[in-house]
């Protein structure tokens, strides 16, 4: 097996800088669209066998170091009881909002392997396939909370903040139920072949650093914990988190995940020895061939007394991107950090 990527996030010698990307199955890849079209995305989620293909797309077109498994955060929040509905092109709904006691009390936190029994066949199929390790992962409670307050994406928050300014408690029990469910969902995961776990928090930068602090990083710092026993590496990523930087590293994770509106060797000096995980704009992968190639030898440049570095986008790859464009840089890194 290639290993290569195990080894970074522990911090040890690699022969070279490995590489994945944060949603690299997914739209931009004809081949993922491909199977997409005969069945709607919660359709794909659900069945293991296309969930098994579709992650090994970008190992086999595009020779990533680590495959993700192919689910979605949300599948948690289902099966904890939130009906939940994708919208082409609208993205995410769920039309039974979380915004009192009552609705709270009509979620439940399922035993993994009965209610998301799919993601775990899915990881034990993967598993007999790869040659590369398998990321699991779950969303971060607070990014769980935003979807379920606001009913879907949004822009402003208004639901979520005024939820946690007018009635803590209530927030503080919806984070409670989401962070029981994830613990035992991220477990159950790892029981079932998962080699390394990261946390998506993709909204944790909407909050201020003392917010954070108390509304969100308690319960990453709970997950976290209560998944050390498994002993594979624990990815934590909050997109736009460099002003919680200082926050994130208390988190518990071995992997701090980087989006890319920090500096890498900046980041680094704060983050110790820890390994650090990104953090390219996902849209220099638009950059022609020579730019985006020097952009990466100056990324890896930055990163060179990292306490292990894993190569990734600072957030996901854009469903407009050229497939042959990922492949310049997953070539790109592969050779410029061969040592
Ligand atoms: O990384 C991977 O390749 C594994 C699969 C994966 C998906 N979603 C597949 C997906 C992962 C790790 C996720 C995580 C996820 N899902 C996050 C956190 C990461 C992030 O990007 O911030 C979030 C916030 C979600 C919720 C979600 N799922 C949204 C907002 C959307 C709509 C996105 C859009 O651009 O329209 C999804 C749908 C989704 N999840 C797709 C894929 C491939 C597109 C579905 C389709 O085929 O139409």
């Amino acid at each position: 097996m290639n290993d290569t990527f195990l080894k970074a996030c522990r911090g040890e010698k690699t022969d070279y800088t490995p590489i994945w990307m944060m949603r690299q199955a997914g739209r931009y890849l004809p081949e993922y669209q491909k199977v997409r079209g005969n069945v709607t995305f919660l359709e794909l989620c659900k069945s293991p066998e296309l969930c098994v293909e579709v992650t090994l797309q970008p190992i086999d077109i595009l020779n990533m170091d680590a495959a993700i498994l192919f689910s979605d955060i949300l599948i948690l929040m289902e099966a904890m009881g939130a009906p939940l509905e994708f919208h082409e092109g609208k993205g995410p709904i769920f039309p039974k909002t979380i915004r009192d006691q009552a609705a709270l009390d009509r979620l439940s936190v399922p035993d993994a392997d009965e209610a998301t029994g799919f993601v775990m066949d899915t990881i034990r199929l993967l598993r007999k396939e790869l040659r590369v390790p398998l990321i699991g992962f779950a969303g971060a409670p607070f990014t769980c909370a935003t979807y379920l307050i606001e009913g879907g994406s949004s822009k402003v928050f208004w639901e979520t903040k005024k939820m946690m300014f007018t009635n803590p408690e209530l927030f503080h029990n919806l984070m409670s139920k989401i962070t029981e469910a994830t613990i035992l969902y991220l477990a159950a995961q790892a029981r079932a072949g998962a080699q390394a776990l990261q946390l998506f928090d993709s909204w944790a930068g909407i909050l201020a650093p003392c917010d954070f602090k108390v509304f969100a990083l308690p319960y990453v710092q709970k997950i976290l914990q209560s998944l050390k026993k498994f002993d594979i590496p624990l990815i934590y990523f909050a997109n736009n988190g460099a002003t919680l930087l200082d926050l994130s590293i208390t988190s518990g994770a071995d992997v701090i995940g980087l989006d890319w509106r920090i500096n890498i060797g900046d980041a680094i000096k704060k983050v110790g020895k820890r390994a650090v995980q990104g953090n390219i704009d996902p849209f220099a992968l638009l950059l022609p061939k020579d730019q985006l190639r020097k952009r990466i030898a100056d990324l890896l440049d930055g990163a060179k007394d990292a306490h292990g570095h894993i190569f990734n986008l600072g957030h996901g790859i854009h469903q407009f991107t050229p497939p042959e464009q990922a492949k310049i840089a997953v070539d790109a890194v592969h050779e410029l950090s061969s040592r």
